[in-house]
């Protein structure tokens, strides 16, 4: 069967991870979670002391900094300069970065390049904010996965209490700053792309939301795909 791009942006806590996963386990494709990149340079960023707004200093870590996925028995591991830094992406100071340095020129560049090259071939499903209206404009099927403001904060909280770092009202504090950051940026903000499917999260289960995107891509592919 012939094998798809798929893309799945949408803002922070609507399900995009969860929901792609499973979307890509189902169709025996690849995940490419493309957040964990722009993680993974804001992570060796701040080690070697590069500020979000220094261009040249990002510049010159982009060209030095080679970062893959690894497959591991725990699922993909993000590996930069040979190190898994994959357990050290998802502090709360690490995700405000990464919203920060992913507004930098000089670093969407380098990873525009990256994520492409990871999509040759297809059969993959890439998620993240502007997959479908810059990264893959010419992607087999694209969904724009959204929900509540609200519902967002309290998903992602519920996430992160494993390790209890924040409150609802810091988690929903920071998912607005991010929404903000996010998609009022010059280069390439956070918007559904003019072909992409929206889906409203709010009040689908995960199985739900995985359902309704499988019959959209079987549509296409008795269609026009
Ligand atoms: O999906 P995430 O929360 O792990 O993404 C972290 C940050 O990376 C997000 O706030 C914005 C940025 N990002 C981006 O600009 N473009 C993408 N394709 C993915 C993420």
């Amino acid at each position: 069967m012939k094998k798809l791009l798929i893309t799945i942006d949408g803002p922070a806590g609507a399900g995009k991870t969860t929901v792609s996963r499973r979307l890509a386990d189902r169709l025996g494709y690849k995940y490419i979670d493309t957040g964990a990149l722009y993680r993974g340079v804001a992570y060796v960023a701040r080690a070697q002391g590069i500020g979000p707004d220094d261009d040249g200093g990002l510049q010159r870590l982009a060209k030095q900094l080679d970062l893959s996925f690894e497959p591991s028995a725990q699922g993909l591991r993000l590996i930069a300069n040979g190190q898994d830094i994959t357990d050290k992406i998802r502090t709360p100071e690490i995700t405000m970065l990464a919203s920060a340095v992913s507004a930098r020129p000089a670093l969407r560049a380098y990873l525009l390049g990256v994520q492409r090259d990871m999509g040759r071939g297809k059969g993959a499903v890439f998620e993240g904010r502007d997959m479908g209206t810059v990264v893959f404009p010419e992607a087999d099927v694209k969904f724009f996965l959204d929900a509540s403001p609200k519902t967002r904060a309290f998903r992602r909280f519920t996430e992160l209490q494993a390790c209890a770092s924040q409150t609802l009202a810091e988690v929903e504090r920071d998912i607005n700053r991010r929404d903000q950051n996010d998609s009022t940026r010059d280069l390439a903000p956070l918007k559904p792309a003019a072909d992409a499917i929206i889906i409203d999260s709010t009040d689908l289960s995960v199985e739900e939301v995985v359902a309704r995107m499988a019959t959209c891509i079987s549509d296409r592919l008795d269609g026009e795909v």
